[in-house]
This record gives C-alpha cells, structure tokens and sequence, in this order.
C-alpha cells in the first residue's frame, strides 16, 4: 500500500483520557505538560512531513499544530472534515505558519470548497460519506507525505487503528486521574471486542520525560 509512515501521538491521563470532558479543549490537561513534555511532542512533529487531527479537534481546540518549542519546520496540517464543517477563521487556515490540505467528500459543497481554498489550503476530495483515509492516506503519500503524525482526537485515533494504517503509538502519559464514563479516551468507535481481533503492539522504548512517562509502541505483524 503506498501510505506515509503514521505516528499517532497523544497525551493521556493515567486513565487513558484524551481531555477533561466531553466537548472540552485538550488545551487544558496540556497545561499540565511540563517543558520536556512540549519538547518532545514539537520534536516528533519537527521529524514528520505531515500532521493530522479531525474536524472536531479543530473546532474544540482550534489548534495551530506548528513546532514552537523545538528548531524545525512545521509539517503540513491535514484535517479530515467530511462536510468541510470549519471556522475559516481557524488557525490551520493560517497558510503563514504552515501548508494546510483539507480532506472533504463528496458531501461537501463546491461553495465550501471555494471558500476554503480562498484562504490557501488545498482541498482533497476522499470518500463519499466519511473521508476515506486509505485514499487519503495513499493522496498524501503522491504528494510527498512520507511521514505522518496523527494527534487525535479519539474517532480519528479509532479509523486509523481499524484500517490498519498505523505503525507507530506514542503516548505522554499524565500522571493524574479524571474519570467519567462520556469522556474521550485514546480511542472510541466500535471496539474490536474479542482477543482475536484487537490490534498487537510490541514495546518499542519506554522512558521519563520531566514529570511525564512516555511509551512509544510499534505494530507487531
Ligand atoms: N490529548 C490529546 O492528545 C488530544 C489530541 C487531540 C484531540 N483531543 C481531544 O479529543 C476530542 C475530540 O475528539 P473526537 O474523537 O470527538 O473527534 P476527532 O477525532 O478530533 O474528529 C472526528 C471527526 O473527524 C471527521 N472525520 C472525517 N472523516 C473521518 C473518518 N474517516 N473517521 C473519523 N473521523 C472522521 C468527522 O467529522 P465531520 O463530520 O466533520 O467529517 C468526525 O466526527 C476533543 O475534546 C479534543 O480536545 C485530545
């Protein structure tokens, strides 16, 4: 399959929740990201050519997805959005700090379309009701996406998992407790429900970073 190398990476509680509540900025549990912490996360975007987040992300925490608290160039900013369902005034269409590809359906108007690429991005058409990421991902690679990062939030971190499109799992875990069962966790969607069918990992590195631990895993074959 020709696909970028993908890279999911996310902070996680203790109890492997993604934010504080449902609808609420990831922004804030960041706040408990120490400097190493942000080091890390803005070095691992410095090394890929390509970062993704979905469309709620975007909504919820607007993120500007750049690297700031490392040398290195932003990657390109992808964000599946079936609808093309975007604040224009978000900060991945800040074309300044960082390319940005839009992926859409074919449920998306050619008005919204226009209107997104008036403000510099690159619209890609994937799917006919959610965006497809193999053909996206496969788009991504002809453009010379090679590597990419996948940040969240949960429904992205599950399609990605389900399709078989990622090969590396890197989590900063922070040491605090949130509970609550409509919280978003690292991955939602259907589940894989049976041993049989869940997806394997092999430990790749597990370390201390400042007051975070970090646990980076691969894809066992
Ligand atoms: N801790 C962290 O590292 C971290 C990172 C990121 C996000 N978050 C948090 O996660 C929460 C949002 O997560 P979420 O799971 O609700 O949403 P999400 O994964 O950010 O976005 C999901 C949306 O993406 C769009 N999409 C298009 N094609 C898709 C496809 N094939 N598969 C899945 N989604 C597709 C859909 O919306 P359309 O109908 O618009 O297409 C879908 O509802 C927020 O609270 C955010 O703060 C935390």
């Amino acid at each position: 399959m020709r696909k970028p190398y993908v890279v999911i990476v996310s902070e996680v509680t203790i109890d492997g929740k993604l934010t504080l509540d449902e609808g609420v900025s990831s922004k804030e549990i960041m706040k408990l990201m120490d400097e190493d912490a942000n080091r890390y996360l803005h070095q691992v975007r410095a090394e890929c050519d390509g970062i993704m987040v979905g469309s709620t992300t975007v909504r919820i925490d607007n993120p500007s997805l750049t690297v700031r608290y490392v040398e290195g160039e932003s990657p390109t900013r992808v964000i599946p959005a079936s609808t093309g369902n975007l604040p224009l005034d978000a900060n991945i269409f800040d074309v300044s700090k960082a390319p940005t590809v839009i992926a859409v359906t074919k449920r998306c108007s050619n008005e919204k379309i226009k209107a997104m690429e008036d403000k510099g991005v690159e619209v890609v058409i994937a799917g006919d009701d959610k965006v497809d990421f193999v053909e996206l991902l496969e788009r991504l690679y002809d453009m010379g996406i090679t590597k990419l990062m996948v940040e969240g939030g949960s429904k992205v971190n599950w399609e990605m998992i389900r399709n078989d499109l990622v090969d590396e799992i890197r989590l900063i875990h922070l040491p605090v407790v949130i509970g609550g069962d409509n919280v978003p966790s690292l991955v939602s969607g259907d589940g894989f429900k049976t041993l049989q069918n869940v997806k394997k990992y092999d430990i790749k590195k597990v370390f201390q970073c400042g007051n975070q631990i970090i646990t980076e895993y691969t894809r066992k074959d």
